[in-house]
């Protein structure tokens, strides 16, 4: 299995960030969702220590992830997608970029403002990035829940795509962004 992407396949680098990440945000937002929830006894810190790291720890893949891409052009489209459905699946990826680099971020911010010092899995201490502030902390909760929800929003959204593209239109879409699974070139037709 060739690491880099050629014109019909994902390559396994591809891939290994797309699942790492997709399985990491499930357990993030369960995470993230458990953390406030929880009442207050040791486990919520654990749970909020859990979901801060992991949260970098993406925030790291992703950008990782994106310089990859820069240098190895996605597949193209089955030749059966008209250009609307292309456009569409190129914004919402890019919007999805845009929101996997944004949400960590705004974590960051958040717990910068109410002024907790954290070290990433209790290791390495992420140095703050705005001065303690209480109506900032409120306002960043805000955008965080809010980007939560956007991210949410596009997922639906992709993965009813993904179904969409397997079950209804028969492409390799979804075929081919699954692990150890390649398509022949000539199946692009479709
Ligand atoms: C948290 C979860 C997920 C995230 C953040 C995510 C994100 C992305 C992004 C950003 C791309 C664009 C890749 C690129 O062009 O560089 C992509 C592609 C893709 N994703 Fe996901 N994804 C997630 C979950 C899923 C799930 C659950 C499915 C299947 C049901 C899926 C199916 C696909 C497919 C088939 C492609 C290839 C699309 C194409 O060839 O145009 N993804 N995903
Ligand atoms: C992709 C990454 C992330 C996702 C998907 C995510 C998602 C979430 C979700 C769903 C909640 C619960 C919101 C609610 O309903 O109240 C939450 C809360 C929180 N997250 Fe994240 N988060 C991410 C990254 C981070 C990072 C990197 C940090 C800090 C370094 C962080 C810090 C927090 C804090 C402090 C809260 C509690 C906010 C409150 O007091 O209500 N998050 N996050």
């Amino acid at each position: 299995m060739p690491l880099r992407n050629d014109s019909s396949n994902w390559g396994v680098m591809a891939k290994t960030f797309h699942w790492s990440i997709a399985t990491l945000i499930f357990v993030q937002l369960a995470l993230g969702w458990l953390a406030v929830a929880w009442p207050l006894t040791p486990t919520k810190l654990y749970l909020f220590i859990w979901h801060k790291s992991i949260g970098i720890v993406i925030l790291v893949l992703v950008v990782l992830r994106l310089a990859w891409r820069l240098f190895n052009p996605r597949p193209v489209f089955p030749a059966s997608m008209p250009p609307w459905e292309r456009a569409a699946a190129e914004t919402v990826h890019a919007l999805l970029y845009a929101v996997l680099i944004v949400l960590p971020l705004s974590g960051w911010l958040l717990n910068s403002a109410a002024g907790v010092p954290f070290r990433v899995f209790g290791w390495l201490r992420l140095p703050a990035l705005v001065a303690p502030s209480r109506p900032l902390t409120g306002t960043l909760i805000g955008v965080h829940i809010v980007l939560g929800w956007a991210l949410i929003s596009l997922l639906i959204i992709h993965i009813l795509a993904a179904i969409r593209h397997h079950w209804v239109r028969r492409d390799v879409t979804l075929k081919r962004m699954l692990p150890f699974t390649r398509i022949d070139p000539d199946q692009m037709q479709v």
